[in-house]
């Protein structure tokens, strides 16, 4: 494949023929839910499910298969199990490690059709829903029953809750609801040699033997497909405050974070980091202006969501008289409307895609210590710059490099934004930045997974038997290794 020059394509693996074609035809339907890549007629209709969000990893299915039920999951992996034809499991295809789309021809099990909700208890909260479901509307469906999901991200209009528990999404959220881990009750899913694995449990407690669902929570497709979720989602907050600040050192943020702790305690839902070139690009990208009206290095974005109007407002006000009185922020908005705190959410949430504007974008998703967590983002920029690469000219690869990400969780996304992929930026870049996160004991990947991007440096966050132990585990469940190969370990 011409994305990954140090691959080769393993023999292993069967080709697919015109005669698997027909059996997935026979099983699913001529119609929309078999793209049939050998044919002529499918053209470029199978593009977009070889090529991922940013356009940086593209695969060459030739077939691309929709299933429309657990039954059909499971008819599909045992066939392609008997075959030895590799899949890989596919949601929305917004995951930003290459982990959703093929590497060479693997045929693709994409998860759009399987979009039901299946049952909702209003007493305990428990949502239980096919995997395929959007991430927005699950969410829509919970905000009229007074419910929220306990995940929030800024690809919620289309990845879809299988592909979240698949990669054990992080978000906007963490800091109030906490990981996946936690929230997911129960997990329905179909393993490569078709058995159908119901662990769709409603217990908040049960106690009884390992949790082996948890290995489908961020195993990112490698050892069984998500066909379903029981999830338990907490009351929706009808009291919700967005402020915007802009502050004058990294030293201020970890202040300011501190008091929202202190004083917002319980209805603090969400602290992201924003530094400030990261909302220049932001502007200069989307035309949007920013919220406030000098420039300071560093923005907060703070959310607290409670049950009584007044006596959030008083907590806030609170809060901003304390955080301006002692200079801790040096500017600050409150959201007056839903209208405004939407718009303020997007300087946050519109930053991963306006990065990509200029061409590409290097992305690292790390967890550090909190205190070293920005100084980072300096010295990747220091040692872009020593090295001629930063600047405002064509002759220039990299645009800027810029730091923002989920404060509350001390995961910082550092991001180089650049004009063209450049292996002069590369090699300024690796295996510096993983040098740098291993010697502080930090991860190399917070919350987006290994995928394909991140596969050969795990090794910088996890020791040789814990890896050792990941790879036994793949075996005993994809013994024939069919399952999203190439990736993760
Ligand atoms: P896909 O991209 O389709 O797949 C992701 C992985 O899961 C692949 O390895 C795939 O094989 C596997 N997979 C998908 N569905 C299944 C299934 N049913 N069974 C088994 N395996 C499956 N991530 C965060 O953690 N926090 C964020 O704040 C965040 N913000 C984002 C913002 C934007 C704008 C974008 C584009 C991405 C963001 N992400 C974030 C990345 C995140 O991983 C995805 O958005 C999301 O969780 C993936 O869901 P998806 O349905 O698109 O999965
Ligand atoms: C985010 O927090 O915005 C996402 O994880 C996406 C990204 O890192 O760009
Ligand atoms: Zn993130």
């Amino acid at each position: 494949s011409e994305s990954y020059p140090s691959l080769k394509r393993d023999p292993k693996f069967a080709e697919l023929t015109q005669d698997d074609v027909k059996y997935f035809k026979d099983l699913l339907g001529s119609g929309s839910a078999v793209i049939d890549g050998l044919s002529e007629e499918a053209g470029e209709d199978i593009e977009p499910f070889n090529s991922d969000w940013m356009r940086k990893y593209r695969g060459h299915a030739k077939l691309v298969v929709k299933p429309g039920s657990t039954e059909e999951v499971s008819k599909i992996l045992k066939y392609c199990n008997d075959k030895m034809l590799a899949v890989v499991p596919q949601g929305g295809n917004t995951g930003l490690v290459g982990g959703s789309v093929p590497v060479f021809d693997e045929i693709v099990i994409n998860l759009s059709r399987m979009n039901k909700i299946r049952s909702f208890d209003e007493v305990s909260g428990i949502l239980v829903a096919d995997a395929g479901v959007i991430l927005e509307t699950a969410d829509s469906f919970l905000a009229e029953k007074k419910h929220i999901f306990p995940l929030d991200l800024g690809a919620k209009g289309s990845c879809q809750i299988g592909g979240n528990v698949a990669t054990n999404a992080g978000g906007l959220r963490l800091l109030r609801y906490g990981s996946m881990h936690g929230n997911i009750l129960g997990i329905e899913a179909v393993l490569p040699d078709g058995t159908i694995m119901d662990d769709l449990s409603k217990l908040r407690k049960n106690n009884t033997g390992y949790d082996i669902k948890q290995l489908f929570i961020g195993g990112e497709g490698t050892i069984g497909i998500i066909t379903a979720i029981s999830i338990l989602c907490p009351q929706r907050s009808p009291a919700m405050n967005v402020a915007y600040f802009g502050l004058d050192s990294f030293e201020k943020v970890q202040q300011a974070f501190r008091e929202a702790k202190n004083q917002l305690s319980e209805i603090l839902s969400a602290f992201e980091l924003m530094d400030g070139r990261s909302q220049k690009l932001y502007n200069r990208a989307t035309g949007k202006k920013l919220p406030l009206e000098g420039e300071h290095p560093f923005y907060c974005l703070i959310e607290t969501s409670g049950s009584n109007t007044d006596h959030d407002s008083e907590k806030l006000e609170a809060f901003l008289e304390h955080v301006m009185g002692e200079e801790i922020v040096a500017d600050g908005v409150v959201a007056q409307d839903q209208t405004q705190m939407q718009s303020l959410w997007k300087c946050r949430e519109g930053v991963p895609e306006c990065l990509g504007h200029w061409g590409g974008v290097y992305k690292y998703d790390l967890s550090l210590p909190i205190a070293e967590m920005y100084d980072l983002v300096n010295e990747t920029r220091d040692k872009l710059t020593r090295a001629g690469l930063v600047g405002d000219g064509e002759e220039h690869a990299v645009v800027d490099v810029v730091g923002y990400g989920h404060m509350g969780d001390a995961n910082l996304h550092l991001n180089i934004a650049t004009r063209r992929f450049d292996t002069a930026v590369e090699k300024e870049l690796e295996p510096f930045v993983y040098e740098w996160v291993a010697s502080r004991n930090g991860s190399i990947s917070a919350e987006h997974g290994l995928g394909i991007a991140k596969k050969a440096f795990i090794g910088y966050s996890r020791s040789e038997t814990m890896v050792k132990l990941m790879q036994q585990i793949k075996g005993l469940y994809d013994p024939n290794g069919i399952m999203n190969p190439y990736k993760y370990i």
